[in-house]
């Protein structure tokens, strides 16, 4: 979700005001998310290198996650939402923390549907937690390195039991992924748009989608292999 800034910039109005707008657009791609059925919508809200802003921006931030949560949460439960935090949570302010957890209690019950908030989130922190974690375990005896594979590592991710993402949207003109889901990304397919984050309409997000709806995704198979697969596939049903 990027271009609050520049969007606020080009507006007359100050950098607050773009975040806040940056919150609004984001509630009504949520329900268009929900209501189009997609199963786990993730967005990048706060990443591992947004300290490094000015430390009044960093607490605005940090309010507005926490005032639009307790605003929304209403509307995740009534939806049947479960809601995630992948990223170190624990060096998140204790207001915030506390304000997650209490959502995410809340909504564990849930099962269809999940949003996923990416908060002081980062792919390259994300390995080295991962890495740790499986050393402690392997030096623990509670797991073997000898039968290391993606499927085991994964599970030491934030996103364990999380499908990998299909889609990845980036808006305001960046092409680049700047440390979101790196090795999750492996076979999603990418949508850059210039629209900035607050003029995102639930209208671009079905154009992006439909975009990805008529790719043809091989998971490094030939087109052959693909349709021969289809065609069995077919003729199974
Ligand atoms: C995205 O907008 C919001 C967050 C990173 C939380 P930016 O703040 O990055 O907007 P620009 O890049 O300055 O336009
Ligand atoms: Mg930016």
């Amino acid at each position: 979700m990027d271009g609050n800034g520049r969007w606020a910039q080009s507006q007359g109005l100050s950098r607050a005001q773009g975040h806040q707008a940056g919150a609004e657009a984001t509630i009504k791609i949520v329900e268009e998310a929900t209501r189009l059925g997609i199963e786990y919508t993730t967005l990048y809200a706060f990443s591992s290198e947004n300290w490094s802003r000015p430390r009044t921006e960093v607490n605005g931030l940090m309010g507005l996650l926490s005032s639009t949560l307790k605003k929304y949460l209403h509307n995740l439960t009534d939806n049947g939402v479960r809601l995630h935090v992948i990223g170190r949570f624990s060096e998140l302010p204790q207001k915030t923390q506390k304000a997650f957890q209490d959502a995410m209690d809340r909504t564990a019950h849930n099962t269809g549907r999940h949003l996923v908030l990416a908060l002081n989130y980062g792919s390259r922190l994300e390995v080295l937690d991962a890495a740790q974690r499986y050393a402690q375990e392997v030096a623990a005896g509670t797991a073997s390195s000898k039968d290391l594979s993606w499927d085991v590592f994964s599970q030491y991710l934030y996103t364990t039991s999380m499908p990998d993402p299909d889609l990845i949207i980036r808006t305001s003109g960046e092409v680049r992924l700047s440390n979101f889901l790196m090795l999750q990304a492996a076979y999603a397919e990418l949508y850059f748009t210039d629209t900035p984050w607050p003029a995102f309409s639930p209208e671009e997000f079905r154009k992006a989608i439909a975009h990805f709806q008529n790719k043809q995704r091989r998971f490094g198979k030939t087109g052959e292999q693909i349709q021969q697969e289809a065609l069995v596939e077919s003729l199974k049903a």
